[in-house]
């Protein structure tokens, strides 16, 4: 267990929680912001959050280019690179999961450091001109930022990805959403409809907190996310 001074509620939730994932057979993640505002970027909805505040906007442009994985970003990669987690789904286009290490990752609004093309949903790094120049020669469709704006509709291939994998799982860990944007926040009840266990990690309750989950971690993703990994890892040394 990560020594950080948790409740007794929070470690025995903790434990149960890891009990949980280790009864499971395909379990899945999805994020929101909340997991980056330990990298210094902050959330929108959470105190100071982007859509609260016109500093908390300036902030979020500021520090998203140079912000670096914090501890939940970490333990999220180490449980898929464990075997465990099987698929990441993010509502961040901070890039922060992949470079902390996590493959599978469907980014459910897109990569700001990526380019798409809208009619056939190729992606290239903002600055891949090779990649672009080969698009270019096989595909005539607009190439824009791979960031989802208001109003456009989430990639195709993003979304029916996601909604297969909330399909699959048989346990859904929401971490650092306020689950109140759709589609992204439909994933956790359509999980829920295929009786998959909910577990949110969460600094405050939600809507799906009191009627959907089934289990929830009060507090910091970074603080919560690593302590649950380390009690994976240690009742799979026991087991
Ligand atoms: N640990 C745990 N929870 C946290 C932490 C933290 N360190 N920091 C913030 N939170 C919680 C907040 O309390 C809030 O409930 O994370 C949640 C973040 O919610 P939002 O700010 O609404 O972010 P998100 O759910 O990702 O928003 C979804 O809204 O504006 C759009 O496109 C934008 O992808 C974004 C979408």
């Amino acid at each position: 267990m990560t020594e950080i001074n948790m409740d007794k509620e929070l470690r025995n939730g903790i434990k149960i929680s890891a009990k949980e994932i280790l009864n499971s057979k395909y379990i899945i993640a999805s994020t929101g912001a909340g997991i980056s505002t330990e990298s210094g970027i902050p959330d929108f909805r959470g105190p100071g959050g982007a859509w609260r505040s016109i500093g908390g906007l300036i902030k979020m442009v500021v520090k998203t280019p140079t912000a670096k994985p914090n501890p939940g970003h970490y333990a999220l990669a180490e449980l898929e690179k464990i075997g465990i987690l099987k698929c990441l789904i993010t509502q961040n286009i901070d890039n922060l999961h992949r470079a902390a290490g996590s493959r599978n990752v469907i980014e459910f609004h897109g990569n700001m450091y990526k380019l798409r093309c809208t009619k056939c949903n190729t992606r290239f790094g903002i600055f891949d001109f090779g990649a672009m120049r080969a698009h270019r020669s096989r595909c005539k469709g607009i190439v824009k930022p791979d960031t989802v704006m208001f109003g456009e509709p989430i990639p195709p291939d993003a979304l029916q990805n996601a909604f297969d994998e909330a399909e699959r799982c048989d346990c859904l860990i929401v971490a650092g959403t306020s689950s109140v944007v759709y589609p992204a926040a439909a994933l956790i009840p359509r999980a829920k409809r295929n009786n998959a266990r909910i577990i949110e990690v969460n600094a405050e309750e939600t809507g799906m907190t009191r009627s959907v989950s089934d289990h929830f971690l009060k507090g910091k993703t970074g603080e919560i996310l690593p302590s649950l990994v380390d009690e994976i890892k240690r009742l799979k040394e026991v087991k």
